[in-house]
């Protein structure tokens, strides 16, 4: 379905849980995750992504959270994956518990993975997710690169603490056919909080790595380069510098429940007990009131979305 501005809204971002096995600085407050109302069930899930294919949708992303935390989460991938009209299942992980499931994932229908890495170093790993393990997560490439996935490493760009591994990042393209795709820090829950001189704009990326070259193309919101002879591909996502708003296909479903037309406006609209009619109908008003952009970002102020990054998965 088309919405006000002619945008094909084919796309939902599917939250399944809020929980998370990484605390990481940028997505979860000191105090901890704050969470109220019950989660979506499978059967909840299930008839708003049929009512979603419906409406036109055919490219559903799993997130979480950490969707891989949920309990039952293969056989609900399964069960989404048929859901008539879906043509695309897609999942983002932080690879934590990937190496286990990689393979029941792929048989369950996932079509590809894209895994959130913000360092190669173990420390800097453990520091930046509060306790998470390298190691367990390279495991998991590894599983998932074994079990036929293509991937798509998701780099968030923080100043001060990985502008010294762009260069690093970028050389794994050289000869892995991986998609690394750098991505500004939106102004979300502790993302908001960091101060300006730690924001890093994708244009650091190519000042830093000047052999990037330009693919003259996208893929969804990431504009492409690549390594002269490079397998993999570089994306840089660039929600902050210049927005996406005017390619923005997608709408947003929360762990807890609502639907969301825009990350960054505070509009969500309940789906929780609804029947096939009324969801077909919430998700009508939710394309036909996307916004057209959303509002400029205040510097040192978070986004009018009101959420945190970990109960909408991105
Ligand atoms: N800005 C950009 N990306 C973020 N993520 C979490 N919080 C933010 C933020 N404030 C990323 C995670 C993961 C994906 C779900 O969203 O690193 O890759
Ligand atoms: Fe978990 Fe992702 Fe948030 Fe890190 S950014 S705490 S991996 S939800």
């Amino acid at each position: 379905m088309k919405d006000c501005c002619q945008r094909e809204i084919d796309y939902l971002r599917l939250s399944v849980t809020d929980r998370c096995n990484l605390r990481c600085r940028y997505c979860v407050p000191p105090e901890g995750r704050q969470t109220e109302g019950e989660l979506l069930s499978d059967d909840e899930l299930v008839d708003i992504v049929t009512a979603a294919a419906s409406l036109g949708v055919r490219k559903l992303r799993i997130t979480g959270g950490e969707p891989l935390v949920r309990e039952g989460i293969v056989g609900l991938c399964s069960r989404l994956h048929q859901v008539e009209g879906i043509a695309e299942l897609t999942l983002t992980t932080n690879g934590q518990q990937l190496e286990a499931l990689a393979l029941p994932l792929r048989e369950a229908g996932v079509a590809r993975v894209n895994l959130s890495l913000d360092t190669l170093r173990p420390e800097r790993y453990r520091a930046i997710t509060r306790g998470g393990s390298l190691e367990r997560t390279l495991r998991g490439i590894t599983a998932a690169q074994a079990a036929g996935f293509p991937l798509k490493l998701n780099v968030v760009l923080i100043g001060g603490f990985n502008e010294d591994e762009i260069k690093d990042f970028v050389a794994l393209t050289q000869d892995q056919p991986l998609e690394v795709r750098f991505i500004e820090l939106m102004p979300m829950g502790p993302g908001a909080d960091v101060p300006p001189e730690a924001f890093l704009s994708c244009e650091e990326v190519l000042r830093r790595v000047p052999l990037l070259q330009s693919m003259g193309c996208v893929d969804g919101v990431a504009r492409l380069y690549r390594l002269p002879d490079g397998v993999g591909r570089v994306g840089l996502i660039s929600p902050v510098s210049r927005d996406f708003c005017g390619q923005c296909n997608r709408l947003r479903v929360t762990a807890r429940g609502t639907l969301k037309p825009c990350l960054h406006t505070a509009q969500e609209l309940p789906l929780r007990g609804l029947a096939m009619e009324a969801l077909q109908k919430q998700l009508r008003r939710a394309m036909a009131e996307k916004p057209a952009r959303h509002p400029d970002f205040v510097p040192g102020q978070a986004s009018a979305g009101g959420r945190m990054m970990y109960s909408i998965g991105g």
